[in-house]
């Protein structure tokens, strides 16, 4: 009962945080959009992909924060933008480049409008959406920090995690992968070169809930140092 009334609150804050951060930027990312109803995209690719449901963008700089990376070392790559909001929640920070992947045609376009009403009067050239399957975009130079929330599961996420893993196997760079709604993890760990930290990013006592726990995955590529566990 009493975790029925916090879950409740929880959800709450997290629409009442959503619609605050979209109306101070003029934008619409709050909305989510059904599985069913994300006919921008193969059939195929729909069997395997999440709803759209945006990301707390407090949550998400919370991830940032620690996760522990130097943004400017870093490309910033969100798997699965669908409107955009955590491309522009991102471009808080000084990442090298900010690049949204969404496979939905409909979502990317959405992503475009809401990042050039936000980019009004802003001279920011490092933000773009790519409309693909995450399986088929190319990662770009140097070292990337991954973002997905839930964005899709079973082959894809698959093939998806074998893909990281080859490009955090090159030499020069690393891969650190923030991914929070974290049910296909084990495919990450399989991978081979990604360990799992855990990040807390809501009280303890909150995991069970949908955005109460996130999960960091980094490599542990020799030139990282050791590999850092999250608080
Ligand atoms: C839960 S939403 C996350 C939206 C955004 N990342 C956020 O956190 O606010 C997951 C998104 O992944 C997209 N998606 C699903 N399958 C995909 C694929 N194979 N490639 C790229 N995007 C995909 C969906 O269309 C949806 O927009």
């Amino acid at each position: 009962m009493t975790s029925t009334i916090i879950d409740r609150a929880l959800a709450f804050r997290k629409q009442w945080a959503g619609r605050r951060f979209d109306r101070r930027l003029g934008i619409e990312t709050n909305e989510k959009v059904g599985r069913q109803d994300l006919t921008g995209m193969s059939t195929e690719l729909r069997e395997h992909a999440g709803e759209y449901a945006p990301t707390n963008p407090a949550l998400f700089r919370r991830m940032v924060r620690k996760s522990g990376i130097d943004p400017n070392s870093f490309t910033f790559i969100d798997l699965g933008c669908g409107k955009g909001r955590i491309m522009i929640a991102a471009a808080d920070y000084p990442f090298k480049e900010i690049i949204g992947v969404e496979a939905d045609l409909a979502l990317s376009r959405v992503a475009e409008q809401n990042l050039r009403r936000w980019g009004e009067g802003r001279s920011d050239g490092r933000l773009k959406v790519v409309h693909t399957d995450a399986r088929r975009f190319r990662w770009p130079k140097g070292s990337l920090f991954v973002f997905m929330y839930s964005p899709f599961s079973g082959p894809v996420f698959q093939q998806v995690a074998e893909r990281l893993a080859a490009a955090a196997g090159q030499p020069g760079r690393a891969v650190v992968i923030a991914y929070s709604a974290d049910w296909e993890a084990g495919a990450l760990e399989r991978a081979g070169c990604f360990t799992r930290v855990r990040v807390l990013v809501d009280p303890p006592d909150r995991l069970r809930c949908e955005n109460g726990a996130g999960e960091g995955i980094r490599t542990l590529d020799p030139n990282l140092g050791k590999v850092v566990l999250y608080p």
